[in-house]
């Protein structure tokens, strides 16, 4: 037999007998322990829905001690919305800015994380020694080390990255100046930036490129794309086998009058890239 296994044999004899000696029973010991700890936690819960409720008052302004009973009613219909995490996701939102849609996507946002999981599920299977000197274990401690710091990094970038909010006329202003827009394309060049279209084309470096959708910065210098082209795509993407961006058109349900999709289509057209 291995001297390896035999060591184990051991070590397991004597965690028995330290068990035998200084243990105590799951019941009654254990199961106390835990009822006692649970009604603790639930109290604190009910104590502090208690405050939150009686020192808040029925109007949105009547803040308590843990904020407002209620807020502004949502507004499903918002186009310019931009969804973020709650704070302790901003390590996996960051990680879908690394990997980019569609190529490695799945890899970054799915591949990595459950290979991390399950290297950590299987962590009892692989390290079967009772060491438990941090000196001793340095695989685990540099290991341990890297995943808080590298979580950290990302969480801190995920929480510090600039969002395309849209509705920022200093964005507004630099691109008519570095594209040389005219004076027509100007309110399409606003509603643009307002209307969401960023969340997933870039437009001259801002915004983000989600989902596959192109750089539009110069799509009005590649050949054969009209205004009126721009307008019936705008209008309804799925004509054109585009299954992903919105439909925009109110004729076809979406939120822009033919004014805007008109505005839209002359900013898109006039976008020929600097220089
Ligand atoms: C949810 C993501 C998404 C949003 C939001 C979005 N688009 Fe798109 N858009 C796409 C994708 C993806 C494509 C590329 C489809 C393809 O190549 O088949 C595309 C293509 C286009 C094209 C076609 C370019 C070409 O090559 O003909 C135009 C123009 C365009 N979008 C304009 C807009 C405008 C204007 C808005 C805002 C009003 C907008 N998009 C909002 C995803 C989006």
């Amino acid at each position: 037999m291995s001297t390896r296994l035999e060591q184990r044999r051991a070590q397991h004899q004597r965690y028995k007998e330290d068990v035998k000696e200084h243990g105590k029973p799951f019941f009654p010991g254990a199961m106390w322990h835990d009822t006692v700890m649970s009604l603790v936690v639930v109290c604190v819960i009910i104590a502090l829905a208690s405050i939150w409720y009686f020192t808040s008052g029925e109007n949105p302004e009547d803040a308590g001690l843990l904020g407002p009973r209620y807020t502004e009613e949502a507004d499903a219909g918002t186009t310019n919305f931009i969804p973020r995490p709650d704070w302790y996701f901003y390590f996996l939102f960051y990680l879908l800015r690394i990997f980019k849609w569609p190529d490695s996507v799945i890899l970054g946002t799915v591949g990595i994380p459950t290979i991390l999981l399950m290297l950590m599920v299987g962590l009892p299977f692989f390290d079967l020694r009772r060491e438990r000197r941090l000196l001793r274990r340095p695989v685990a401690v540099v290991a341990a080390i890297l995943v808080v710091l590298s979580m950290g990094v990302l969480t801190y970038k995920g929480a510090t990255q600039e969002e395309a909010l849209g509705g920022d006329a200093t964005v507004v202003a630099d691109w008519v100046d570095r594209n040389n827009l005219p004076a027509s394309a100007r309110e399409g060049a606003t509603l643009f930036n307002e209307t969401g279209c960023q969340q997933c084309h870039v437009y001259l470096g801002s915004g983000s490129a989600n989902l596959g959708a192109p750089d539009l910065s110069d799509i009005g210098s590649l050949g054969g794309k009209t205004e009126d082209y721009f307008t019936r795509y705008v209008a309804n993407p799925r004509t054109f086998g585009n299954n992903v961006m919105p439909v925009y058109g109110q004729a076809n349900g979406g939120s822009l009058d033919d004014q805007q999709l008109g505005n839209l289509a002359k900013f898109l057209a006039a976008s020929k890239g600097e220089g």
